[in-house]
């Protein structure tokens, strides 16, 4: 059957090669998200779950309403980044509240933190108070590696075990720092400090560096700019109660809605 007369038939998004949109294989599933295959062999369908887990799984949980509010406000931040930054991200479509249309990617085993105030890891390591403001922005990275608990490494580790090359980790540093200026600003404008975040990079079948993965409040730590109160995930780590509200929030102060 022609790929146009599958479309019809199944009533599922084509894109614009005519290929039918929807999930076949499941390829992967994580902590939070599931990965499709799609009939286009360069695209995959990410779905959002409402699974929650923290300290490398060892707490689990579900926070109603996540999946589709992750989904969403991610799609929301990467559209803008990609359109007033120019930083290039893996969203090609949003489907429905869940499920987004994403370039196939292979993704670099690297957890890039940048940090403007203190929080978190950083001040029980350092024995920095949180909520201590950095005097400059501070990018971390963490290799993927669960059964290593996702250990912090440095450039030369990088290069060493061939995770990245010299300009690839360039041009992954620039766009972190691009999402952060971006993002610090935006949320700025929305009520909220950022805190710290963490992202992930793929690289495309042709070999390019994009933003892959998410930007939501799983991922960053996000304070209200006036009371301080957590609006992320924390609260969910942490045992503080209102963490459904808190990612409504978040979609609300965005989307407004
Ligand atoms: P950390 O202070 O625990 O190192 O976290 C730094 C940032 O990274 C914070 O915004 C939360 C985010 N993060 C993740 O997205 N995934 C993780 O597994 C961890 C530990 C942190």
């Amino acid at each position: 059957m022609k790929a146009a007369d599958l479309c019809r038939k199944t009533a599922g998004y084509c894109n614009e090669k005519g290929y039918v949109m929807e999930k076949r294989e499941q390829l992967y599933e994580g902590k939070a998200k599931k990965v499709y295959k799609t009939d286009d062999p360069e695209l995959y369908i990410v779905s959002y779950k409402d699974d929650a887990t923290a300290f490398n799984g060892l707490k689990k949980g579900t926070i109603e309403g996540k999946g589709s509010i992750n989904n969403r406000v991610s799609n929301f931040l990467m559209k803008k980044l990609e359109e007033k930054e120019g930083v290039p991200t893996h969203v090609v479509k949003e489907l429905n509240d869940r499920e987004t249309l994403v370039k196939k990617v292979s993704i670099v085993p690297l957890e890039v933190i940048i940090r403007n105030i203190a929080a978190g890891s950083l001040s029980k390591r350092l024995g920095i108070p949180e909520g201590t403001p950095m005097k400059t922005p501070v990018l971390e990275y963490c290799y993927k590696d669960d059964a290593l608990g996702d250990p912090m490494i440095n450039d030369y580790h990088i290069l060493a075990m061939g995770i990245a090359t010299r300009e690839e980790l360039d041009t992954i540093a620039a766009y972190s720092f691009k999402v952060n200026d971006f993002l610090r600003d935006y949320m700025k404008s929305a009520g909220i400090d950022l805190v710290d975040f963490k992202i992930e990079f793929g690289r495309t079948s042709d070999g390019k560096i994009i933003l892959a993965d998410e930007i939501s409040p799983d991922t960053c730590r996000f304070w209200d700019i006036n009371t301080h109160e957590k609006l992320d995930k924390d609260r969910f780590r942490r045992d503080l109660g209102g963490v459904e509200d808190a990612y409504n929030e978040i979609l609300k102060r965005l989307l407004g809605e």
